[in-house]
């Protein structure tokens, strides 16, 4: 599947089946979490059949089950766009070989993940990864005059950009970001305030630029 594709199909998935990830998917997503690591310089890991970090009781919210395997995000401090918008490359690529998966910042147990960090590195937050026991439900948006706006008419492909944008995850579904036109091709992206509001800025930044179908534009 395209990862535009797997962008409009994904919704988080928090229940699981039993069956760990398969041999074949592991070594793709080594392999991608490698060339992201490469490119970003951050330190994104798989853990594999690991069953306590998901067990906690949790409320109705962000409650998970069959979850063992997850996406442990780490890097320099003050990188918190730039985890959200690598590691929603993460995740949109697990999506489209058929892996579902869930940002989690809160809702686990911290305590259980077994991780080191380096001289300046912080645990951001990890991503649960399996087989859902179905593929979630889409979220709610706010008017899109309330998440982006421009001078005069806008042009198809913002429009185009902006779907793409819509259909993010952000931490609690608060969509606490705004895209200006600012120019013919230049857009301003903003974090408003809120828990989480940077990193799912870089996530909503990644829908972004997909959903410009390669558009030329200029962050500013
Ligand atoms: C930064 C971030 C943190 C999140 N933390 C949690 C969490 O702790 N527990 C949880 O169940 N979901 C968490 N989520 C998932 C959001 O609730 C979910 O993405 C949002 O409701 C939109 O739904 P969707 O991903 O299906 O589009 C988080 C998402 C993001 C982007």
């Amino acid at each position: 599947m395209d990862i535009k594709k797997a962008m409009f199909e994904r919704n988080s998935v928090r229940r699981y089946t039993d069956e760990p990830l398969s041999q074949s998917h592991v070594e793709l997503i080594n392999s991608e979490i490698e060339r992201v690591n490469t490119q970003s310089g951050l330190r994104f890991s798989l853990v594999t059949n690991e069953p306590e970090a998901f067990t906690g009781k949790m409320a109705s919210y962000g409650h998970f089950s069959g979850c063992t395997d997850y996406i442990v995000c780490i890097g320099q401090k003050h990188r918190d766009e730039d985890i959200g918008y690598f590691g929603e490359r993460l995740v949109l690529f697990c999506q489209s070989i058929g892996v579902n998966s869930c940002w989690v910042a809160l809702t686990y147990s911290k305590g259980k993940v077994k991780y080191t960090l380096n001289k300046g590195e912080k645990f951001y937050i990890v991503i649960s990864l399996g087989y859902g026991i179905h593929q979630g439900r889409p979220h709610k948006n706010k008017p899109l005059e309330d998440l982006c706006g421009c001078k005069g008419e806008m042009p198809e492909w913002f429009k185009g950009a902006m779907a793409g944008a819509l259909t993010a995850p952000t931490a609690m579904n608060q969509q606490k970001f705004y895209f200006e036109l600012v120019d013919k091709n230049k857009v301003k992206a903003k974090a408003l305030f809120g828990p989480y509001s940077k990193m799912d800025l870089g996530i909503v930044k990644y829908h972004f630029e997909l959903g410009s179908d390669g558009y030329s534009f200029e962050w500013v």
